[in-house]
């Protein structure tokens, strides 16, 4: 069995300003937050022992996700109250499970801003079959020039880490799931600021400890800023015009298409058209209103006959998102 540690403590800059009342990991995928769909992703894998590694905005996700017991799930906190960057945070979230399991249980460590539906029990495996250090996920992409590169040999282990560059040698990449070793996580000074893709991957490669490279190209998506956010959402809520939460109205002269998702307590006046946007909860949005690619914040009202395209609606605020 593997226990597993969710890295929702980022600022989550490229996402602002929706990341500035919510942490980007509570940002609804087609209504529900993104680290739902990864409790949901690490159950259905078998892990039953989870720590939110939270720092920015940390008081948001106790409300929503108590205990875990609702997913199956025991779910513990840890709390940074400086960012310790990923290898930092993920040192100082095993101080929750350390001592709780054997030497040779995995843990399984998630972005918090990564959607995919890889075979996780499958990365599990190859992780022990490996006797690796840390086994990674990584996805192919097209053009691997926005991303660091991660080459690796015939075994499939690991060979460099390369920063992003305007020729990558490959274009595998880290897709931001990890299992480890525990004792390599025991090694990480605690308390200590350290990234893991930039320091500890790279280090633990030049002291000679097997990378195990596990290669998985099923849906994948970094929801990290707004265009793929608006993307995540319409991908989850998939082939149907729109999905709703409980509570809403919405008037029958209202149009809804392109993927959209409405939250809880929303109400839509007459004429209004939506298009392919997230409406969070309790938002009214008044008669005759055309919203495209928008993402409109909690308890906001939207004007009578407001237009609006690509932005981040907030009340009295519209500001254009650059998609
Ligand atoms: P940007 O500021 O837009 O780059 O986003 P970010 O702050 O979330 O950083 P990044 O996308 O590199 O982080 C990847 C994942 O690690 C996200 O799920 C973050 O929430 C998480 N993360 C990044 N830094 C920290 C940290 O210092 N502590 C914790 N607990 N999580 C972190």
């Amino acid at each position: 069995m593997a226990v597993g540690i969710l890295l929702v403590g980022g600022l989550g800059t490229r996402l602002s300003p929706l990341t500035n009342k919510t942490p980007k990991p509570m940002l609804p995928i087609a209504n529900l937050p993104v680290t739902e769909h990864q409790l949901l992703v690490a159950k259905a894998a078998g892990i039953t022992k989870v720590v939110l590694a939270t720092a920015y905005l940390a008081e948001t996700f106790v409300p929503y996700f108590g205990d875990g017991s609702k997913w199956g799930i025991e779910l513990k906190y840890a709390l940074e109250t400086e960012p310790l960057g990923t290898g930092g945070a993920i040192r100082n979230a095993a101080e929750l499970i350390l001592a709780e399991i054997s030497d040779h249980e995995p843990i399984v460590v998630f972005n918090g801003d990564v959607l995919s539906r890889h075979n996780l029990t499958a990365q599990i495996e190859l992780h022990q079959s490996a006797a690796a250090s840390v086994t990674l996920h990584l996805v192919t992409v097209e053009d691997a020039r926005p991303y660091g590169c991660v080459p690796f040999d015939e075994n499939g282990q690991v060979t460099d880490f390369l920063e992003k560059m305007d020729n990558p040698i490959t274009n595998t990449i880290n897709a931001g799931c990890y299992v480890f070793n525990p004792q390599v996580i025991k090694d990480i000074e605690l308390g200590k600021v350290v990234s893991v893709e930039r320091e500890i991957f790279p280090e633990l490669l030049k002291a000679g400890n097997v990378i195990q490279s596990f290669v998985d190209n099923s849906y994948w998506l970094d929801m990290g800023t707004p265009k793929s956010l608006l993307k995540g959402s319409q991908d989850y809520v998939g082939n149907h015009e729109y999905i709703v939460g409980e509570n809403s109205k919405i008037s029958e002269s209202a149009k809804i298409s392109g993927a959209s998702a409405i939250g809880n307590n929303v109400t839509i006046g007459a004429n209004v058209e939506v298009i392919s946007s997230i409406i969070r909860d309790g938002v009214t949005i008044s008669d005759g209103s055309k919203l495209e690619n928008v993402f409109v914040e909690s308890n906001t009202t939207v004007s009578k006959a407001t237009s609006a395209k690509g932005a981040y609606l907030a009340d009295g605020e519209i500001i254009d998102l650059k998609l």
